[in-house]
């Protein structure tokens, strides 16, 4: 039975592979790299670094290109099904071409597969939909959270508290549920932490976190705000794609004793 290793390779910095990562991609005969675009190039040139630096054997690297996504389409819901089935369909058959009957191969996971990554869904569908078998595990990485909360030397929740992980998108269209005072936001290309310029929040925000570019800004968020946006906008010029990450903690007055 074939096998397939999906595996966290941390979020910019080689170090930051496990051993158990270093160990699994030395299983694998074959490394699936997803492209996703110019500007990502950078990205997958980064995994293909860490491959070259931690594998201690014969090893091919195979490219798949994400399909075109009609984001035009009128009727979106369709452009997005018949983008997916295509997706699964280049997975499916890379598997099939590339890894013999027992051949192992693996997909390296940008940070954590468990955080915003749709490997684990994908590899789910081909085994529901599609006419292929196959095993397949997950090892974990680090996650860029992690490495912001590593590199601001904070713990992301506060004593006993909760942690609210969600994107840029969902804290501008629904703003922070009640009762939660610690917020982890990936994925935002707008700057959402800027509607809470006026509110008791500090803002840790770390962007490239872990690579040589890493940005690092923490303070009130009326008070960062403006530097972090033009910061962001000036690296995204530079290098023509950014990711960053912030946690949004709400201030909470000290607690007089007695
Ligand atoms: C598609 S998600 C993947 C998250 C990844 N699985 C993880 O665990 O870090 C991409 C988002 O992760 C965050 N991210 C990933 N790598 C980062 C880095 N090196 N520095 C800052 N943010 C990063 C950004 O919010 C980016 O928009």
């Amino acid at each position: 039975m074939r096998r397939i290793l999906t595996i966290g390779i941390g979020a910019g910095d080689p170090r930051q592979l496990t051993l158990q990562a270093i160990d699994a991609l030395n299983q694998a005969e074959v490394v699936f790299i997803v492209e996703k675009g110019e500007e990502k190039r950078e990205l997958a040139d980064l995994r293909r670094a860490i491959c070259a630096r931690h594998v201690a054997r014969p090893q091919r690297t195979v490219e798949l290109d994400e399909p075109r996504r009609d984001r035009e389409a009128a009727a979106y819901g369709d452009a997005v099904h018949e983008w997916r089935s295509a997706r699964a369909d280049l997975w499916a058959n890379a598997i099939h071409r590339e890894l013999g009957e027992d051949g192992t191969g693996a997909f390296l996971v940008w940070g954590d597969p468990a955080f915003y990554d749709s490997t684990i869904a994908i590899l789910d569908e081909l085994l529901e939909r599609h006419a292929t078998s196959f095993t397949y595990e997950v090892i974990p990485g680090i996650s860029a959270i992690q490495i912001l909360a590593a590199r601001h030397r904070i713990a992301l929740n506060r004593i006993g508290g909760a942690i609210h992980v969600t994107t840029g998108r969902r804290l501008a269209a629904e703003g922070i549920p009640v009762g939660v005072d610690d917020v982890v936001v990936m994925l935002d290309a707008h700057c959402a932490f800027t509607a809470f310029a006026a509110e008791p929040f500090d803002l840790y925000w770390g962007a490239y976190l872990g690579t040589p570019d890493e940005l690092l800004r923490a303070g009130p968020v009326g008070a960062v705000a403006d530097e972090v946006v033009q910061l962001r906008a000036d690296a995204r010029a530079r290098k023509g794609w950014i990711m960053d990450t912030y946690l949004l903690r709400r201030r909470v007055p000290a607690t007089t004793p007695g």
